[in-house]
């Protein structure tokens, strides 16, 4: 992953008590940085327990600003401070349909989880059977059993679900794929970081009556989106 440095796996050492300590200090910090300001959101970061969707050799960086490696070819639980850049300008709120393609570790599926609430439908996808393993044995250990998971390529939705609210991409794609917009309700909106030459930069798009409206938010870097719509 060019432009992160992993840190080196090694056994845990920390207790709950100093993950609970570094979980609400990471929210503190987010909300100073201006990256957080929903009260839910907010809620929803503190609730979750972060350490328990990272592989046991890098739990002890459950909060530092780094992706960590996942069971998958490529696969990373995204840094902390990615859910409040994805669900903010989203307006990820309660009630809402949301899809998420790129399953991960789960985490990002739980948070959204604990965001809509049980108003709320969170759908996620992921392309990679081992990753898929990791994020559904995560999700059902930590009580978000009701999150619905696909194995599968997410750029071509899941129509059984749709239509959706809000729709976040957590791999870079060259652009939205149709088949997404189009599972998108009108007002919808879908956030993702998209390839333009060689950055990428997170662009939220809105769904309006004559077509889609984009808007290009900050550089970022995500693993590469695979499957039909890929890099
Ligand atoms: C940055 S990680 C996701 C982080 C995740 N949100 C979390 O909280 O752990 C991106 C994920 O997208 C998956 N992915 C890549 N291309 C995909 C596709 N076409 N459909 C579904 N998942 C895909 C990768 O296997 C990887 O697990």
């Amino acid at each position: 992953m060019r432009g992160w440095i992993i840190p080196p796996p090694k056994a845990p050492t920390k207790s709950a008590a100093d993950y609970e300590r570094e979980r609400r200090a990471k929210v503190r910090s987010l909300e100073a940085q201006g990256l957080l300001k929903s009260a839910r959101i907010k809620a929803a970061l503190l609730k979750v327990r972060r350490e328990e969707f990272i592989p046991r050799e890098y739990r002890d960086y459950a909060y530092d600003e780094v992706p960590l490696p996942l069971p998958g070819e490529q696969a990373t639980i995204s840094c902390p401070h990615s859910y409040p850049l994805f669900y903010e300008p989203l307006g990820l709120e309660r009630g809402h349909r949301f899809l998420e393609v790129g399953t991960g570790s789960g985490y990002g599926a739980a948070v959204a989880r604990e965001v809509v609430g049980h108003e709320g439908l969170v759908v996620s996808i992921e392309i990679d059977p081992l990753t898929y393993e990791f994020a559904r044995h995560n999700l059902q250990h930590m009580g978000y059993a009701d999150v619905l998971l696909v194995l599968g390529d997410g750029a071509l939705g899941y129509p059984p679900a749709a239509p959706y609210d809000r729709v976040a991409f957590t791999a870079a794609c060259p652009d939205f794929p149709a088949p997404l917009i189009a599972q998108l309700k009108p007002a919808g909106r879908a956030i993702a970081p998209l390839v333009e030459d060689d950055r990428q930069i997170l662009t939220l798009l809105t769904k309006e009556p004559g077509g889609v409206r984009r808007e290009k938010l900050c550089p970022v870097l995500y693993v590469a989106l695979r499957g039909t719509y890929g890099c």
